[in-house]
């Protein structure tokens, strides 16, 4: 029996999403939560027949924590998206729902794996941490920020430069760091297969490089004030929740993905800061996925000179954001 909630699951990323994880076998019960809709979103995918049974919960009488209550796993879309001219950091209103949110998880089902989705990502992570800290219940092994979006967008347009076909991850490009603009950094010299083309290719290469880190603002304007990418990352946030379960509950050992995630003590995170020369506590790395969340948090390994500079650049915009969350107050309930 695995239990899956999402909360924000009437939102634009949350309603395909949710119907990307009833159409998942592995999950028995799926909680809708939301501040709209839930109800009827839930009635409308309980007429699909997957062996997920689902519900619907709005706010009222602690509709949140009933939602959540012996949750396996909970997604979070919950928030504001970009409007066009907005970076994600212009999004730090969701901090107050993310910390709320968290709140609930640790009151509800506090050994959940939380997959945040809410942006800023950089800084959101941060918020939920600091909130399940502040409650004793923080596990940094099954806190994920979710970063898959970039990691489906690297492959997509790798292979589109290429003239190849767009096939499910034909090529696998790490991409780490954070989840905005610069903190993005797309470790194209460690694609599978190699891209030599485009390595040997300064024009291209950085004309990829910019794509990948500025992809989000591509939906933005295409949508023109009617919101940021729904649709893919609903994709991304259910291939990378699915990765996730079946590591933990279908026994599916050694998977290796990107997420942002803590690098604390406890987290096993202190190889992974000397690498890269930081003292930051989060980014975005290599992880390898087991049935307690982050089993290993694996080496970045080599990068080229081009990626050295990106690195830079990433670490140095990713510090204030962190902080930002580390050290958000939320407004007394
Ligand atoms: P949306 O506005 O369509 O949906 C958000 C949903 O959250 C709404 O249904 C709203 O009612 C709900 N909500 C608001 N406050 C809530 C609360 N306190 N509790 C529960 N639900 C609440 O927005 P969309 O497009 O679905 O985006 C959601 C978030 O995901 C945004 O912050 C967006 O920036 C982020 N995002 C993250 C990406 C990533 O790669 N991590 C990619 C794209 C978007």
């Amino acid at each position: 029996m695995v239990k899956a909630v999402v909360c924000g699951a009437a939102g634009g990323i949350g309603q395909p999403l949710s119907l990307l994880l009833k159409l998942n076998p592995i999950i028995t019960e799926l909680s809708l939560y939301d501040v709209v809709n839930a109800v009827g979103v839930a009635a409308d995918l309980s007429h699909i027949p997957t062996p997920a049974q689902v519900t619907g919960f709005l706010p009222a009488d602690n509709g949140a924590e009933k939602a959540l209550k012996g949750a396996d796993i909970v997604v979070i879309p919950a928030g504001v998206p970009r409007k066009p001219g907005m970076t994600r950091d212009d999004l730090f209103v969701n901090a107050g729902i993310c910390a709320t949110l968290a709140q609930a998880i640790a009151n509800a089902c506090p050994k959940a794996f939380i997959l945040v989705i809410s942006n800023p990502v950089n800084s959101t992570v941060p918020v939920f941490a600091e909130t399940l800290k502040k409650a004793g219940v923080f596990d940094p092994k099954k806190l994920l920020g979710v970063s898959h979006l970039d990691i489906i967008r690297a492959s997509t347009f790798v292979a589109s430069v290429l003239g190849k076909p767009t096939e499910a991850l034909h090529y696998t490009i790490p991409v780490v760091g954070g989840h905005s603009g610069a903190t993005i950094l797309p470790l194209l010299s460690q694609a599978k297969p190699a891209i030599p083309d485009i390595l040997n290719d300064k024009e291209k290469r950085d004309a990829l490089v910019n794509r990948i880190q500025f992809g989000g603002d591509e939906v933005v304007k295409a949508k023109d004030g009617a919101g940021s990418a729904t649709l893919s990352m609903a994709q991304a946030g259910a291939e990378f929740a699915n990765y996730v379960l079946e590591a933990a509950f279908g026994g599916k050992k050694g998977k290796v993905v990107q997420a942002y995630i803590n690098l604390g003590a406890d987290a096993g995170g202190e190889g992974i800061k000397k690498e890269i020369g930081t003292d930051l506590d989060y980014f975005s790395v290599n992880i390898e996925l087991g049935p307690s969340g982050i089993e290993k948090i694996l080496p970045i390994g080599q990068i080229d000179d081009v990626e050295k500079g990106l690195l830079e650049a990433a670490v140095k915009e990713l510090g204030p954001s962190i902080e930002k969350g580390n050290s958000f107050t939320p407004a007394p309930p």
